[in-house]
This record gives C-alpha cells, sequence and structure tokens, in this order.
C-alpha cells in the first residue's frame, strides 16, 4: 500500500541569527504576513496538484522560527491541506517553537489551530553555554516554555545541543539528566557542528575555541546512548531519541524514504510517478520566493528525476541513520564480502534477513554506508 504523503512548510524567518546555525533562516525588520500567508496557500495548491488523491500523514512546521508565524496562518495552511489531500485521522502537526515567553505565549493559538506536537529548541541548560550559542533565552524561560508545552499539546519534544567546548563528560551527563526531567516521549540530541559560512566557523577557523576531539566525542555519544536507554528513550535515529510510539512520525517518513512534499523557501521535496523519484527544491531567498510565487503560482528552483543510483544511494543514506534494522531485501546489492568485512570491523550485524548497525557502526555511519554502496 501507498504510504501517507508528509507535508512540510518553512518559515525562515528568525528574531536573531544563532551563530552556528546554517538552515534557511533570515532576520527582517518587517515580514508582510498576509502575503506571506497568500503565497504559502498558493505553493501548496500547486504542489497538491502532483500528489493528488494521496493520503497526508504528517504536517511539519520548520524553520528559521515557525513559531514567529501567526497561529492563523498555520490554521490556513492546516485547513487547506486538508481541502487539497485526505487526511490521516491520527495525522500528526508539529511546530518547531523557540522557547521564549513571547512564543510561549502564542502556544494556545497553535494548538487551536491543529497543532498537535512541538519541538523546541533549548539548546542548553547552562547561562554560559545558552550565551556562548547566541540564544535568546535563559534557561529558566525555556523550561518554563517547555512545562507550558507539556499542558497545553498532547506531544512535545526539545533539542539539546552537546560536545560544546570544554564540555565534560560528567558535566553532559549531569545537564542531560537534568533535561530528562523535563522530557516526555522525544528529545532530539544533537552534537555541535560547525557548518560552512556561519559566525562559528569564522571563529572556529581563526581559533577562538575548540571542539572535544574524536576520541571525547564518541565518549559524549556512548554516555548518551547509554543515559536515554536507561530512560526509556532510546534512540530510533543518529540524534533523535524516544519513546517507543513516542518517535517523529514526520522525520521517520524522510528516512524511511517516503513521499513529502516541501513548501516556503528552500524547501525539499521528493515524489514518486512511474518508478521514478523527483526532487524538489524552493529558491531560498526569501524574496526571490516570495515573487516568484506572486508571478508563477510556486517558487520552485530545482525539478530533477532522479537516476535509480542516485534514489537508491540517497536512500540507504537515510535509511541506515534510523536505528532499527534493516531488511537484506531493501538492499538486495550488498555484498555478504561488503557484509563480512564490516560485521568483522564491528560496525554491523546480519543474519541472512536483516542488517543492523552497531553502536560503533552508528559513529562511523558514512563509513558505512559508502562501503554497503559498493556493494
Ligand atoms: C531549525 S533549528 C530549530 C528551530 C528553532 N528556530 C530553534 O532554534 O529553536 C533545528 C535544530 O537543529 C539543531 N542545530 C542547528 N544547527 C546546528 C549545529 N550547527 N550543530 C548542532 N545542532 C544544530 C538545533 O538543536 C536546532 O534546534
Ligand atoms: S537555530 Fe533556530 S533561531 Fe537560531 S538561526 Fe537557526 S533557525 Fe533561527
Amino acid at each position: 500500500m501507498e504510504k501517507p504523503l508528509a507535508l512540510y512548510i518553512h518559515w525562515p524567518f528568525c528574531k536573531a541569527k544563532c551563530p552556528y546555525c546554517d538552515f534557511n533562516s533570515h532576520v527582517r525588520e518587517r515580514v508582510d504576513e498576509a502575503a506571506w500567508q497568500q503565497a504559502l496557500l498558493a505553493e501548496l495548491a500547486y504542489m497538491a496538484e502532483f500528489a493528488r488523491g494521496r493520503e497526508l500523514g504528517s504536517i511539519f512546521f520548520g524553520g528559521g522560527t515557525p513559531s514567529l508565524m501567526p497561529p492563523e496562518t498555520a490554521a490556513a495552511l492546516i485547513d487547506a491541506a486538508a481541502q487539497h489531500f485526505a487526511v490521516a485521522r491520527d495525522m500528526e502537526i508539529t511546530l518547531e517553537a523557540n522557547p521564549t515567553s513571547v512564543e510561549a505565549a502564542r502556544f494556545d493559538g497553535f494548538r487551536e489551530a491543529g497543532v498537535n506536537r512541538v519541538s523546541l529548541g533549548v539548546q542548553a541548560l547552562d547561562q554560559e553555554s545558552l550565551t556562548f550559542l547566541g540564544r535568546k533565552h535563559n534557561a529558566a524561560e525555556a523550561l518554563d516554555a517547555v512545562e507550558l508545552a507539556a499542558r497545553i499539546f498532547p506531544r512535545y519534544s526539545f533539542d539539546l545541543i552537546y560536545a560544546r567546548p570544554g564540555q565534560s563528560t560528567e558535566a553532559w551527563s549531569k545537564e542531560l539528566q537534568s533535561a530528562l526531567t523535563y522530557a516526555d516521549g522525544h528529545l532530539s540530541l544533537y552534537q555541535l557542528t560547525i557548518e560552512e559560512n556561519t559566525a562559528f566557523h569564522t571563529a572556529y577557523g581563526r581559533g577562538d575555541f575548540a571542539l572535544p576531539d574524536e576520541q571525547k566525542s564518541a565518549e559524549l555519544y556512548i554516555v548518551t546512548q547509554e543515559l536515554m536507554e536507561a530512560a526509556g528513550l532510546p534512540a530510533y535515529e543518529v540524534s533523535n531519541h524516544a519513546r517507543p510510539g513516542q518517535e517523529s512520525r514526520h522525520n521517520i517518513a524522510y528516512w524511511r524514504g517516503h513521499d513529502y512534499i516541501g513548501i516556503g523557501p528552500g524547501a525539499h521535496g521528493r515524489l514518486s510517478a512511474e518508478r521514478q523519484r523527483v526532487a524538489t527544491q524552493t529558491l531560498k531567498s526569501p524574496e526571490r520566493w516570495l515573487s516568484s510565487v506572486q508571478e508563477k503560482g510556486h517558487g520552485i528552483e530545482v525539478w530533477q528525476k532522479l537516476t535509480p543510483e542516485e534514489s537508491r544511494e540517497e536512500k540507504l543514506m537515510m535509511r541506515l541513520r534510523l536505528t532499527d534494522s534493516v531488511p537484506r531485501r531493501e538492499l538486495p546489492w550488498a555484498s555478504d564480502a561488503a557484509l563480512t568485512r564490516l560485521q568483522g570491523e564491528g560496525a554491523l550485524r546480519y543474519d541472512a534477513e536483516t542488517i543492523r548497525l552497531t553502536l560503533q557502526g552508528r559513529l562511523v555511519l558514512n563509513y558505512v554506508t559508502a562501503r554497503l554502496l559498493e556493494g
């Protein structure tokens, strides 16, 4: 049976640009909210034509900071999605939110709009780290926002960034344990990465700060897995942890290689038709995207048919991020020789039916993926 479709909606604006962030996020003094609502609705209608009659399983408002979007815009988009698609009864509707009091004040509006899951960017629980990460909130404010989210939304999650400069295993364990007292069913735990074209890239290049070395990062990763498993929220993906059943269905759709539509500036999409997969991407610049939608009804910049090899490579890379075992029929080209070698290296275990990456294998995911693609 065809898997339900996922819908990603990108809101590209933020109050300030965080020094580590390379997401398509922009600071603007004024946003014409009515024009943005109209444009997002128009692009949704345009894209929906390519997935007519499909069931929609999830919506994800990402960013940028979609909690800065007027709740009425979220409501209008959710209502429109229900017009364009057959909607799954238990559709998951997630909103990414920054945990400031300004945004928390709008949570009721988002709940009324139909949002049933929020993901809050808490990032750290100590003030020094929050300042280093350039965040606008303090820890108390963030935890208040988490508690409020817990009261208003049926499901919530929050993000933390670890492997920060000078962070010891003991300090991180304590911070994570304290975070766990606020967690419910889901936590996203990312190791700090230095992305190109960010303020951190320049500062790190200048030697302003150092990051944990490979061995220290691996140690931090392993302790994270142990603590999360002990707390009943094991990793289901490299950086995502959940109580069984509380996984993000929307993100799982990406990792399982299902189809999704992406609207708003810089959004990606994947659509399958007649045994071929099409990759879409919209214009990244908010202004160019908006004028394009106003002119032609969409901001699509890339509409690329993937070759079977490209599609296979992409699906494998995404699939191996998930921690559950992979049926061997999903990787028919993976040779016994490659599997035996990787098993010998401690990166995976396999039998006649399934392949499963070990914790060691997850630490070198790119290496394992490359070896499996070689066949
Ligand atoms: C689009 S952002 C979240 C949305 C929201 N604007 C916020 O900041 O709370 C998604 C998440 O990716 C993580 N992230 C972004 N850049 C990162 C980096 N360079 N290293 C580690 N994690 C990063 C952060 O935890 C962030 O919350
Ligand atoms: S981390 Fe979030 S708030 Fe900060 S710039 Fe990126 S998207 Fe915006």
